[in-house]
């Protein structure tokens, strides 16, 4: 049996938090309708385009056996928006170094990867300004083939690379949108967004994995940590499923008033995992049915920079707040503080980088507790790939049980499509 991601939710029952928290009972209340909600879930689990993912080894070959894989390049560009783009671009955040792109040449293990998706001139610039088209390869990824911003990078990626067509590949839903049949009509390389997979689930698919096999992830041990939790998740109808407990706290925790959702990872790294879960909650669970509204707003920190900036707001401003901590076990690397024999700070010297910051976190987390603010605790063993694949498919599954116990769709997001209308209004 391999390791795995465990959870800890003691400092968000009121009994350690002044009272703040879920009382025993309710949380009992609430695992039973998670339990409850992922039995219906395994009913038609197979239905549910994301839990196929971890199990398609057979994307791995095809995406092994694609032309586009055989070539060395030296830049990966994204162009892709949402779903499209922020999972790949937190995996190859959360498993290179911080600031890989920067590293020479020599010292890299694959190519650079960039991702356009924000239409913003100045990032569009910086980009275009430090790849050399010629040993880049642009993939083109959106599963409506229609998106604005997507669809104007597509146009300046076209007009940038005349004669170098085989530099660019397009992932789009076959049979309709505008990428679909430009890319048809003009012979581009063409792959299939998974039909059944919306983009903010899709990271596991080719969607994400193609991206970061061209940049040399190891794509099948991400793969076999989703697969290993996915099969132990599913079959644990159980409180200590951390799917199950994190989804029925966040939801009981949402009754007793905690509006807002904090993730705070402890490690650099993993900052835009963050960003990539506050978008999986976000957008499926922000749903209106009939007169009620459910949502609870998740937004990204940091540890430990933001106990210098937002965690004065959490301790004595509104007691609207939950914490979800994402904390690193063991890190890749360590630094000793060396002993310089000052008497001020003497209690620092010889301890490593990695357990000022741990040791931070449970501070925190225990100031948060004196001043009845829940918490949860996410333990990741390593941050490696098989914890990655193991990290989004827990989170994936929490958010669909939450989905199921609250009565919404957690595939859907209809709220964003006005927005979507009024731009092309105004543009034209
Ligand atoms: O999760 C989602 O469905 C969205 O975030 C989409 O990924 C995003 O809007 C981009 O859409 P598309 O892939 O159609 O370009």
């Amino acid at each position: 049996m391999e390791e795995r991601i465990k959870l800890n939710a003691d400092l968000c029952l009121s009994e350690n938090i002044q009272g703040n928290g879920i009382e025993g009972e309710d949380l009992e209340r609430w695992v039973k309708e998670g339990v409850s909600a992922l039995n219906s879930i395994n009913k038609n689990r197979w239905e549910k385009g994301f839990t196929q993912l971890p199990y398609q080894n057979e994307t791995i070959e095809f995406i092994k056996s694609l032309k586009v894989c055989k070539k060395e390049w030296k830049n990966v560009v994204v162009i892709g928006i949402g779903g499209s783009s922020i999972g790949t671009s937190a995996i190859f955040k959360a498993l290179n170094p911080i600031n890989y792109n920067l590293f020479p040449y020599n010292k890299r293990k694959g190519p650079r990867l960039f991702v356009l998706d924000n239409p913003d001139p100045e990032l569009c610039w910086s980009v275009l300004e430090n790849i050399e088209k010629e040993k880049t390869i642009f993939l083109v990824i959106s599963k409506s083939g229609e998106t604005l911003e997507s669809i104007s990078y597509f146009y300046i990626i076209l007009n940038l690379t005349r004669g170098l067509r085989e530099n660019i590949l397009v992932v789009t839903t076959p049979g309709k949108g505008f990428l679909f049949e430009k890319a048809k009509s003009l012979n581009l390389q063409l792959l299939s967004f998974p039909e059944n997979v919306p983009g903010r689930y899709a990271v596991l698919s080719l969607v994400g994995l193609l991206p970061l096999y061209l940049i040399n992830i190891n794509i099948s041990a991400i793969l076999r940590g989703a697969r290993d939790i996915a099969d132990l998740l599913h079959q644990k109808l159980e409180k200590n499923n951390p799917s199950i407990l994190s989804s029925s706290i966040l939801i009981g925790l949402f009754e007793k008033g905690k509006r807002i959702q904090v993730i705070m990872p402890y490690s650099s790294s993993l900052f835009d995992m963050g960003l990539w879960y506050c978008q999986l909650w976000a957008e499926s669970l922000g749903k209106k049915k009939e007169n009620f509204r459910w949502g609870q707003t998740p937004y990204p920190a940091l540890g430990s920079i933001d106990q210098h900036s937002q965690l004065q707001l959490w301790i004595d401003g509104p007691k609207d707040k939950v914490i979800s901590f994402w904390e690193v076990e063991k890190f890749r690397k360590d630094f000793t503080i060396p002993e310089l024999g000052f008497k001020e700070f003497s209690y620092l010297e010889g301890k490593n980088l990695s357990l000022l910051l741990r040791t931070e976190k449970k501070a925190t987390e225990n100031s948060l507790a004196k001043n009845g603010v829940p918490s949860m605790t996410f333990l990741i063993p390593e941050i490696n790939p098989p914890f990655m694949g193991q990290l989004i498919y827990l989170l994936e599954l929490q958010t669909v049980i939450a989905g199921e116990i609250l009565g919404v769709n957690p595939f859907d997001q209809p709220g964003v499509e006005l927005g979507k209308k009024l731009t092309k209004t105004y543009m034209e």
